[in-house]
């Protein structure tokens, strides 16, 4: 059992919340696992020039190019992103687009595993877990446990957010705050965040163990992508 954790913030890895909430579930599996920081790589979006259709690898030539493998091998996934503008921040998504390269010909190289998905937020992390979950949902991956924390605004260390009106500390605490080192958000001081990652770490481990049925997990989140589309093509109708 192998799984592959993600962290999709660009700050380095000491300083963001991501990475130590994904490093949190990966240890809690106590099993395999690769953790990958996004830190510093350059992943696109994908450019949909159809490079991918025969054979189902991505003909970009960046840093996802190695990370190919990786994603192939794993039966499991963490995958973390940071909250930006109430969604999940850009480089995240240009990884999750660029699975585009597994789904033609009904490429069912990643269908049925299994995956958690973590947000940080410099309020809430629950968005791009979200977002996250939707990503899974289109490779037929199940959501086993979805945790979301609050990190480390930079409004906190940016020298303005003392006074910076629209800044996330005067949001939180209130116009003129003294900021103070032990007011700064971080995912290892909310012992709720730490257990529900804890706990997703434990759940992900348990159900790999057991010996997941993928294509039955193949069928139930096929099913939950036919609701969607209904309610989807419901709403078409409506609007022609
Ligand atoms: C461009 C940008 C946009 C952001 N937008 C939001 C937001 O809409 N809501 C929020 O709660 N935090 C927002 N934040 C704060 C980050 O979510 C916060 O700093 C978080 O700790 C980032 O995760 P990290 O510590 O793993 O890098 C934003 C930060 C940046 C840089």
């Amino acid at each position: 059992m192998k799984i592959l954790g993600i962290s999709g913030s660009p700050r380095k890895d000491d300083r963001t919340g991501t990475y130590k909430l994904v490093r949190t579930v990966l240890e809690a599996t106590a099993l395999d696992y690769d953790l990958v920081s996004l830190q510093g790589k350059r992943i696109d979006g994908c450019i949909a020039c159809l490079g991918c259709v025969n054979d189902n690898i991505c003909k970009v030539k960046d840093d996802m190019t190695d990370l190919r493998d990786k994603i192939v091998e794993a039966d499991g996934y963490v995958i973390g992103a940071p909250n930006y503008y109430s969604t999940l921040n850009a480089k995240t998504h240009a990884f999750l687009e660029r699975f585009f390269q597994f789904r033609h010909q009904e490429g069912n190289t990643l269908w049925g595993k299994l995956g958690v998905a973590v947000g940080v937020g410099g309020t809430i992390g629950n968005f791009p877990a979200d977002d996250i979950e939707k990503f899974y949902d289109y490779n037929f991956i199940e959501t086993v446990a979805k945790v979301g924390g609050q990190g480390a605004a930079s409004c906190f260390s940016c020298g303005y957010g003392e006074t910076c009106r629209v800044g996330i500390s005067n949001l939180l605490l209130g116009e003129g705050v003294k900021i103070t080192p032990d007011m700064i958000p971080d995912v290892a001081k909310q012992p709720d965040v730490m257990k529900a990652a804890e706990e997703a770490g434990k759940t992900l481990a348990a159900r790999l163990t057991a010996g997941h049925d993928r294509e039955k997990i193949t069928a139930d989140v096929q099913a939950k992508m036919d609701v969607r589309k209904a309610e989807m093509m419901k709403k078409l109708q409506h609007s022609v």
